[in-house]
């Protein structure tokens, strides 16, 4: 690590209106309320800690995430900007995202959010029927959806929106019409991604019941090779297997995990890596919100693990999230990473089955690569 790589910050706010039955992110419901005063003093004091395990850095991505980060009232937002901006020197381009929810009163919150300095939206749309969001559990119509984006592009220079594919019922023919749509509302980013089935989830215990059919996986990768072609067509080819942009758009802050740089994480169920005298380490907080609370509040912050990790297990991460890339895995970086080079057969037998290709020294996963990204993966680091 140099301290002229990239540096982000992850804020996560764990806190949801309604508990969607496919999702197993950290997000909470809390009918009682939220003390948002106190949940920000306990931020600014995570910050605190973040601050002197990476000093000296510049941050050039900042991003709320959730959980639904548009329930933060705008000036909560401003104060942890404000608070990262004490810390840190915050380069003058920086990204700073905040994920939406589109719902009417959430939309409200926009010139807020831009006001506080936010730059880039990412809005949950998920579907583009009504009967698909009802049947995620989602708290919005499309014409909210579609109304929130208009508001999103006229308080933000980048706007990013979800879809949730290969859904109960959904065809390819219906897939096809869905995101033809959706790439006519395209700004400049698009995240989709194929459902995926999460334990512990309600969709979960329904799929297992046979009572929810999704999509098996030839029609499912059926959809995600339409996806590519489709997106590749309309200007947003995929950098990464599920995100999609027109080229200098892609989200800076998922390039940082990516491409394996350093980055904060305050907030119940934050991740972090911080490298400290050559050595990375991997950070978690607590998830339970009001656990972490306590914990910030009784001893400066919340972690519920910090690892360093060993050269072997630092150049495995690398490989795993840069694979995921269409740039690919830069061979020097990993093997700068591990000590060593990854074993030339390997390599050889992997491009002989069409999985790798090498090119200006990057390893990229093929398309077909792409699709069995798991045990290509395995392959490698073994
Ligand atoms: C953590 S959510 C936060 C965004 C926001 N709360 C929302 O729901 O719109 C980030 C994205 O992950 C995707 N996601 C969550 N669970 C998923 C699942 N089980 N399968 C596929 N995508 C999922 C959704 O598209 C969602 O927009
Ligand atoms: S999908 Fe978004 S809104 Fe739904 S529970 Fe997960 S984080 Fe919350």
């Amino acid at each position: 690590m140099t301290r002229d790589e990239p540096f982000g910050v992850y804020v996560h706010w764990p806190f949801c209106k309604a508990k969607c039955p496919y999702c197993d992110f950290n997000s909470h419901v809390r009918h009682s309320g939220i003390d948002e005063a106190r949940f920000l003093a306990a931020y600014l004091t995570e910050l605190n800690y973040f601050a002197d395990r990476a000093p000296g850095r510049t941050v050039s991505s900042i991003f709320f995430g959730g959980g639904t980060p548009s329930l933060m009232q705008p000036r909560t937002v401003a104060a942890i900007l404000d608070g990262i901006a004490r810390h840190w020197a915050v380069a003058d381009d920086t990204e700073l995202t905040l994920e939406a929810n589109p719902t009417s009163v959430e939309a409200e919150n926009f010139a807020g959010y831009a006001a506080a300095g936010v730059n880039r939206l990412s809005l949950g749309v998920q579907a583009l029927d009504d009967s698909s969001l009802k049947a995620l559990g989602r708290r919005h119509t499309v014409d909210e959806a579609l109304a929130a984006l208009d508001l999103a592009k006229q308080n933000f220079g980048r706007v990013s929106f979800d879809l949730i594919y290969a859904r109960e019922g959904q065809t390819l023919l219906d897939w096809q019409d869905e995101l033809t749509r959706a790439l006519t509302y395209a700004v400049d980013h698009l995240s989709l991604y194929q459902l995926t089935i999460e334990d512990g989830t309600p969709f979960a215990a329904r799929h297992e019941a046979g009572t929810l059919r999704v999509p098996d996986s030839d029609k499912a990768s059926a959809m995600y090779r339409l996806t590519q072609e489709l997106c590749e067509k309309a200007g947003l080819p995929a950098y990464e297997i599920s995100n999609h942009a027109r080229p200098g758009s892609e989200s800076r802050h998922n390039l940082i995990y990516w491409r394996g740089h350093d980055y904060a994480g305050i907030g119940a169920g934050a991740h972090a890596r911080i490298t400290e005298n050559g050595i990375k380490s991997a950070l978690w907080t607590i998830r339970s919100p009001e656990a972490w609370l306590a914990q910030v509040e009784a001893e400066g912050h919340g972690l519920a693990s910090d690892e360093s990790l060993s050269a072997q297990e630092a150049a495995e991460e690398y490989l795993l999230m840069a694979l995921r890339l269409a740039e690919g895995m830069d061979l020097a970086r990993f093997a700068a990473l591990s000590g060593q080079a990854i074993d030339e057969t390997q390599l050889h037998g992997l491009e002989g089955d069409g999985l790798v290709a090498r090119s200006g020294g990057r390893l990229v996963a093929t398309s077909s690569g792409r699709l069995v990204l798991e045990r290509l993966i395995l392959e490698l680091a073994a």
